[in-house]
């Protein structure tokens, strides 16, 4: 098969690898980067908004469909577009994107799909805000930006001034472009993630994996858009991924279906075991990052003909997964980084040629043999073990071996797993 894939990152080199697995694929990624190509990946130089350039390479070169990666085109409405052009592509439509692109959208539907999620308000004005912060409000209390925000819109207040100035920069400042607020119950627990393919009313779950966001260890400092990931997750029991495929998964696919949302890709649950059970934090319309990379690889089964066909709406009798051990992912990102960050010489393309180890390209770009930093999420090393300990020993070694300037790693990822 003949397959498009469309983004940039860690999580479309994993979705390309996973892809080339089956030696007959013809995989392309657009736009890619360079380091992509050291894996063998064909990248094309179109960006992930240029939605007639994307169709028109895949009507020219004849892709069987498109999978697209990240969220700003789905919710901008690639699919639509690509529908219109009678394209097969992998991703919700527009709307469907809401339940990513829009947090008021998607608490409507956990209310009326009876999914536990934290109690919330929506403000729209800023003295409506204020007048609820000073009042009703307990804190720490969660404010969150409505719209997109490349993960950045989530503010955790631990008090009353620190919540009046956030409301202020989001519906006073416009910071994101924001016109809404959902202002929500602090939640406490261990988070997990738990992805989905979705065909209609069929679903299809994957294993569980968790997201070390935090950018130093302990989990101190701020969010970023992940330094590690870990699959499984052995601090979460069977009968709670079960609970939460029965509980979340399955009700929020029915409720999509019933308010008449044909739903197509991957359903990604943001979740938080509480002391009182399971509960959503978010909702995403694709997969996720970093969790992809060290998911995909422990799928056995074909992942273009899973895609395949969902695309034509056949059921899939069996999706197989590896059951032993357990696969760990450790982002390089560039010192100083999800601030201002600082460039860096990443070593020769031999070097990353030579690791061992599978290594998943985000903002690198190669100049004369040589990688350069290019942004905040440099690469992810990624291996697969019998124990955590075993994953961080030959990761550490290789990330320690690289002589590199201006990069982090956190030395702590998959700790809760242990
Ligand atoms: P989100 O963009 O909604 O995934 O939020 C980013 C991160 O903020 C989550 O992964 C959580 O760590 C944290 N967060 C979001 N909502 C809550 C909440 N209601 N209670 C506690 N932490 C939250
Ligand atoms: N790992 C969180 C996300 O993909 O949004």
């Amino acid at each position: 098969m003949k397959i498009l894939v469309v983004g940039s990152g860690a999580r479309e080199d994993a979705i390309c690898q996973s892809l080339l697995k089956n030696p007959q694929n013809v995989v392309f990624c657009a736009p890619g980067n360079d380091g992509m190509k050291l894996n063998g990946i064909k990248t094309i130089s179109i960006d992930e908004d240029e939605f007639s350039h994307l169709a028109n390479f895949v009507e020219i070169n004849e892709i069987n469909y498109t999978i697209v990666g990240p969220e700003d085109p789905l919710v901008n409405g690639i699919a639509d577009f690509f529908k219109s052009r009678k394209l097969l592509i992998f991703g919700p439509t527009k709307k469907a994107a809401q339940i990513e692109g829009s947090k008021s959208f998607t608490k409507k539907l956990m209310a009326d799909a009876g999914i536990a999620t934290a109690n919330y308000q929506e403000f729209t004005d800023l003295q409506t805000a204020t007048d609820f912060l000073k009042t009703e409000a307990e804190f720490p209390i969660v404010i969150k930006a409505d719209g997109l925000a490349a993960g950045k819109g989530v503010y955790i207040s631990p008090d009353q001034a620190d919540a009046l100035e956030k409301v202020s920069e989001l519906l006073d400042g416009h910071k994101f472009n924001t016109r809404k607020v959902v202002i929500e119950d602090f939640l406490e627990g261990e988070e997990f993630s738990l992805m989905a393919f979705v065909d209609h009313k069929r679903f299809y779950p994957m294993p569980l994996a968790q997201d070390y966001k935090k950018i130093f260890e302990d989990d101190k400092g701020p969010n970023t858009g992940g330094m590690g990931a870990v699959c499984p997750v052995a601090n979460i029991s069977k009968e709670i991924e079960q609970t939460a495929i029965e509980t979340v998964i399955k009700p929020f696919v029915k409720e999509l279906y019933t308010q008449g949302i044909k739903y197509t890709g991957i359903i990604y649950a943001g979740l938080i075991l509480t002391k009182s059970g399971i509960k959503v934090i978010e909702f995403n319309a694709r997969f996720g990052d970093p969790e992809t990379e060290v998911v995909l690889p422990r799928l056995q089964s074909d992942l273009s003909e899973i895609i395949e066909q969902i695309l034509h709406h056949k059921k899939i009798s069996e999706i197989n997964w590896e059951k032993n051990g357990l696969n760990l992912g450790v982002f390089a990102v560039s010192q100083g980084y999800p601030n201002k960050q600082l460039s860096g010489d990443l070593g020769s393309t031999d070097d990353f040629r030579n690791c061992p180890l599978t290594t998943n390209f985000a903002s690198v770009r190669k100049e004369n043999h040589r990688l350069i930093s290019n942004g905040g999420r440099l690469y992810l090393v990624q291996t697969q073990a019998q124990t955590l300990s075993a994953c961080q020993n030959v990761i550490y070694r290789e990330l320690d071996k690289m002589e590199q300037n201006n990069i982090f790693y956190r030395r702590d990822i998959g700790k809760n797993s242990l």
